[in-house]
């Protein structure tokens, strides 16, 4: 018998992982554990506690507090008393503290892997060399931060105090990565962590008390929904951080929308794992045995849709099956384990009821031979192939581990296929060809890509979805603007709330025939002036009530047939920086040439010397943006791995801008130019006060080069706008400047397809100060970052 049969005949045999450290840190606690608030642990004022459990064998691990109103209350409470101290500490401080913390997780590394096995069900070995060797990582990573903060963030301060929210798939992980961005940058937490897997994170407060952390500067409350839907709504929270569903995400969304938390959502995802037929498909088999198998499935960015070209297809799901039957599913303390237990039963009946379904659909379900473990929540590894594209294996989101296979012919159909999904968190793209790789990569609507490789993570790259996967990033310099707020914003006094519009004598039916007393004043779509759907236009008073004109009404049909418009304005997003530079600098030269004329018109709403102000500002402003075009580039990371990450800062798409009321012309341009030099298209509402401006502008734009439809100008009344703009699916982002009655409608009307709302939150901004009224906290607002990651070398 030849070696190499040898090795094929020889059995595995168990290599188990000793408990015995982390049973006896349970034991050392009772196996019940308190809230960790003020640096001590603290019973649960209702006396309440729930059970976790070892998914694998549905053995108990201990009783946990079920966090009520009145704890969440009392962390946010130590969190608020502790925030001052630890954000006046100097960043060196913060960053020692940091730095323990990354060292104490290295020497408790194993124990902490340990429970988290236990707690959740994953295989030891990925908590044992991902998950834990990624959070200190990420602590190491982020003390630097702490300690470069006033270097590279000057202008910045923290939100204050942090709820932060978290799901059971990393809970470690997940937990790293919002307390660390958080405490470098001068934040205190209460953090909730899931209730299926709530150990490490009470571990973690251990670490916390061991390396001195101030007492309140982390808070860990523990419990279920009820738990995290108090620390939402508790009114003493600057931010929300969450991670979890789409579902979820939703109501957090609708729940925060009257406040000024800020709100970042980490949400699911269908990522497509797209191979085309000059893949090395070897390597490709092995990256989707991690991109779909990795943690029994339980991953937001999960490669869960496979799609393959049609010619290679046959040739790679043989690979695919031979490859699952190897695979070792057992009990996760096992060494030698891949596939663990499912992290409680709920998941594992939607699982099965999710492939049922796509079974019912037409799809066809492969598994390997393999005996289930006959305690615990186990699934075994899952092939659908057949799956048609709007099956629900193909749109929701199963998270297990289930690989969904559909083919495709042509890298253009591979695109389409793989954008034809509500989300957007992630995506792997295998081909030898560097080009289709690139060219498929940055046609992808995803908030990350890996080339030629999967599910890589690191501190320094930032990770979140696009579309419903959510908004906002985790990791690198984007990821701490998650928890920074330019100080003048902070400090920012509130508008006085607008007036409501007259509701008789401001409106009144429009003959044809009837001139404009001083301009006639159309909407502009698609490149076009073209009257409005209604027939209805608003008085525009100036200064002292007299009437200076009629701006038409604009509807939701106005509004919808804008967003088509801007949709189809695909030209702009693909011009080069250099070609929309040049573009802008246009419309300042035009705008120049204009000069007295606008401003003597705006003089009329809001006097000569402002409009003066305006016109000459505005000049300024084209042209800041028109310089910021070709600049506002991304990174080139470097993780610890042979691998490059590319972070690119993409347009977000299709933007809703209400312009505030009080600069009509510097107003418009500090908002829409941003959005436009970064290549979104936009729809733009001008100042209610004085709408007038809309025909100076949209002659700017059509002798300016501007292509028809990148930028859409409706007027009308704002709140009226506003809901049929954050209401409409094709608007990816809404911008909106007005009073705190706005701030607040744009974002519960923003919901449905989880729009980035940015707003004022109704506070006054100084538009003629370019210190505080453009760059890049504007731009950062009209961008979102893309990272590819390519490996290279050996
Ligand atoms: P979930 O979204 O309900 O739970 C995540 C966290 O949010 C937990 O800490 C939970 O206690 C908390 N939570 C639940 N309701 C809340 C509320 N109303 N307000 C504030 N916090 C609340 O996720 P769940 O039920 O554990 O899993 C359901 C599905 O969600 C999964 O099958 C999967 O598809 C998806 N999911 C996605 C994750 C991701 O990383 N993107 C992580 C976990 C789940």
């Amino acid at each position: 018998m030849s070696i190499a049969e040898k090795f094929a005949t020889m059995e595995y045999g168990p290599a188990p992982e000793d408990p015995k450290e982390a049973t006896a840190w349970l034991d050392r606690h009772g196996r019940r554990f308190g809230h960790f608030i003020n640096g001590a642990w603290q019973n649960p004022a209702a006396g309440e506690y729930f059970e976790t459990h070892d998914p694998s064998n549905g053995q108990k691990l201990a009783s946990v507090a079920q966090g009520s109103a009145a704890d969440v209350d009392a962390a946010v409470k130590a969190a608020r008393a502790a925030s001052p101290k630890w954000r006046a500490l100097t960043p060196h401080v913060r960053a020692r503290y940091l730095y323990a913390i990354a060292r104490q997780v290295q020497k408790h590394s194993r124990r902490l892997a340990v429970v988290e096995t236990m707690d959740n069900g994953k295989p030891i070995r990925e908590s044992r060399d991902i998950d834990i060797p990624l959070v200190a990582r990420h602590f190491y990573h982020h003390a630097g931060w702490a300690q470069l903060l006033e270097q590279e963030f000057p202008e910045y301060v923290a939100c204050g105090v942090i709820g932060q929210i978290i799901p059971w798939n990393f809970p470690l992980l997940m937990l790293a990565w919002k307390i660390a961005p958080a405490l470098a940058t001068g934040n205190t937490v209460v953090l909730k962590p899931a209730e299926f897997t709530p150990l490490t994170a009470l571990l973690f407060a251990e670490i916390c008390a061991e390396i001195g952390l101030p007492a309140g500067v982390v808070n860990i409350v523990t419990g279920d929904g009820s738990t995290g839907e108090a620390l939402v709504k508790h009114s003493d929270v600057d931010k929300i951080a969450f991670t979890g569903s789409t579902e979820v995400g939703r109501a957090i969304r609708s729940a925060t929308a009257a406040s000024h938390k800020r709100l970042s959502l980490e949400l699911g995802g269908k990522s497509p794992f797209v191979i085309f037929e000059d893949a090395d498909l070897d390597s490709a088999v092995e990256g989707l045995v991690d991109g779909i198998w990795f943690n029994q499935g339980q991953v937001c960015c999960a490669g869960s849709r496979l799609l393959v070209q049609e010619s290679v297809a046959e040739a790679l799901l043989a690979r695919v099956r031979e490859r699952m039957s190897t695979l070792r599913m057992g009990p996760p303390l096992d060494k030698a384990i891949d596939i663990g237990a499912i992290v409680a039963r709920v998941q594992l009946d939607r699982i099965k009821r999710l492939v049922d379904q796509g079974v019912a659909d037409g799809a066809t379900c492969w598994q390997p031979q393999m005996a289930l473990p006959s305690r615990g929540f186990f699934y075994p590894p899952t092939l659908l192939s057949n799956v048609h594209p709007t099956s629900i294996v193909a749109q929701q989101e199963i998270f297990g581990p289930v690989l969904a296979t559909m083919t495709f012919r042509t890298p253009r159909e591979a695109v389409e296929l793989a954008n034809n999904t509500v989300y957007g968190l992630a995506a792997c793209v295998w081909s030898e060809s560097v080009n289709v790789a690139l060219q498929t990569a940055a046609q992808l609507k995803a908030g990350v890509v890996w080339v030629n490789c999967t599910n890589l993570f690191d501190a320094s790259c930032g990770f979140g979805g696009y579309r419903e996967s959510g908004y906002g990033r985790e990791g690198g310099r984007e990821g701490l603007l998650e928890y920074l707020e330019p100080a003048w914003f902070k400090n920012a006094p509130a508008l006085p709330a607008a007036k409501a519009p007259a509701a008789t004598g401001a409106e009144k039916q429009v003959e044809s025939s009837v001139p404009a007393i001083d301009r006639t004043v159309k909407r502009y779509i698609g490149g076009k002036q073209a009257r409005p759907d209604s027939g209805y236009s608003m008085e525009i008073r100036g200064t002292g009530g007299r009437l200076l004109g009629e701006a038409p009404l604009g509807n939701r049909k106005d509004i919808r047939n804008a967003v088509e418009a801007a949709r189809k304005a695909e030209s702009w997003a693909k011009a080069t920086a250099h070609t929309r530079a040049q573009v802008l600098y246009y419309i300042a030269e035009n705008l120049s040439q204009r000069r007295e004329d606008i401003a003597r018109r705006l003089a009329a709403a809001v006097g000569e010397k402002q409009a003066a102000a305006e016109v000459d500002l505005g000049i300024e402003r084209i042209f800041s943006y028109a310089a910021w075009a070709d600049k506002f580039d991304g990174a080139v990371h470097n993780p610890p791995f042979r691998n490059v990450a590319i972070a690119m800062n993409e347009p977000i798409g299709t933007v809703g801008i209400i312009c505030p009321t009080e600069a009509p012309l510097l107003g418009f341009l500090s908002l829409v130019l941003p959005a436009l030099a970064v290549g979104n298209t936009a729809i733009a509402v001008p100042s209610e006060t004085y709408p007038l401006i809309a025909s100076d502008l949209y002659q700017l734009f059509d002798t300016s080069d501007m292509p028809g439809g990148a930028v859409n100008i409706v007027t009308g009344y704002a709140a009226q706008l506003l809901k049929t703009l954050a209401e409409h699916d094709d608007v990816d982002a809404i911008w909106c400047f007005g009073d705190e009655a706005l701030a607040t409608a744009a974002k519960s009307a923003s919901t449905g397809n989880l729009k980035q709302v940015f707003t004022n939150e109704g506070r006054a901004i100084d538009w003629f100060n370019p210190k505080l009224a453009e760059g890049r906290w504007f731009l950062e607002h009209a961008t979102q970052v893309k990272n590819i990651w390519v490996p290279y070398g050996e």
